[in-house]
């Protein structure tokens, strides 16, 4: 559908690490230090150059590269994506605002597209495997974060591994519309 900035934005049924994007977005941990879920499978797709790259990112204190709501960039090594954005969701349980989190992973991820003048980013559905999110609530604050700030984008993809996780999405979609 079209976004009010003139962006598209499109749901996808997929993995991530195979869009041909110019930035695709890792829902990672604030050491940047990699993980399992889609930060091991971008890891992965990326090779070892990854990992390094987030080790030269400066810790804010200690073992946290990328405090929670917040983004850093580096490159896609051997991904078809030219940047990796990485962000951090919040952990829904222990989060006292799990929402605004939320939505500050989104918006600081658009944010850093820009700042690198990526014009087309895919997102997976941030903190929705390990970090618990409910899928519907995660959904609205997703599509909603991509209504409100795609300026300067032309593509806001978003790539849903599951179909319970693409059915979220397009009912949030139908929603944004309505
Ligand atoms: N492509 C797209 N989406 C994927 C892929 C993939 N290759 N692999 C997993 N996903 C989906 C999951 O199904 C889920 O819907 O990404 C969503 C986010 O799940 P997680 O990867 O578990 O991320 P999150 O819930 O944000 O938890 C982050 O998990 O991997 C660790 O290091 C990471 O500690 C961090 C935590």
């Amino acid at each position: 559908m079209k976004l009010p900035s003139g962006a598209i934005l499109t749901l996808v049924r997929g993995d991530i690490t195979r869009q041909d994007v110019d930035a695709i977005v890792n829902a990672a941990n604030e050491t940047l230090l990699g993980g399992g879920g889609v930060d091991g499978a971008i890891h992965r797709a990326a090779g070892p150059g990854l990992l390094g790259a987030c080790k030269e990112i400066r810790e804010v204190r200690p073992d946290v590269r990328c405090p929670t709501g917040e983004a850093r960039v580096t490159t896609g090594f051997a991904l078809p994506a030219r940047f990796v954005i990485h962000t951090v969701g919040p952990i829904y349980r222990s989060h006292p605002q799990p929402a605004v989190a939320l939505r500050n992973a989104y918006l600081s991820s658009l944010q850093a597209a820009r700042q690198v003048g990526a014009s087309t980013i895919a997102f997976p559905a941030i903190s929705c495997g390990v970090y618990g999110y409910p899928l519907d609530e995660a959904a609205r604050i997703a599509v909603q974060a991509a209504w409100d700030d795609s300026d300067e984008l032309e593509e806001v993809r978003f790539v849903l591994f599951g179909e319970a996780t693409f059915q979220a999405w397009s009912a949030a979609v139908e929603q944004l519309g309505a």
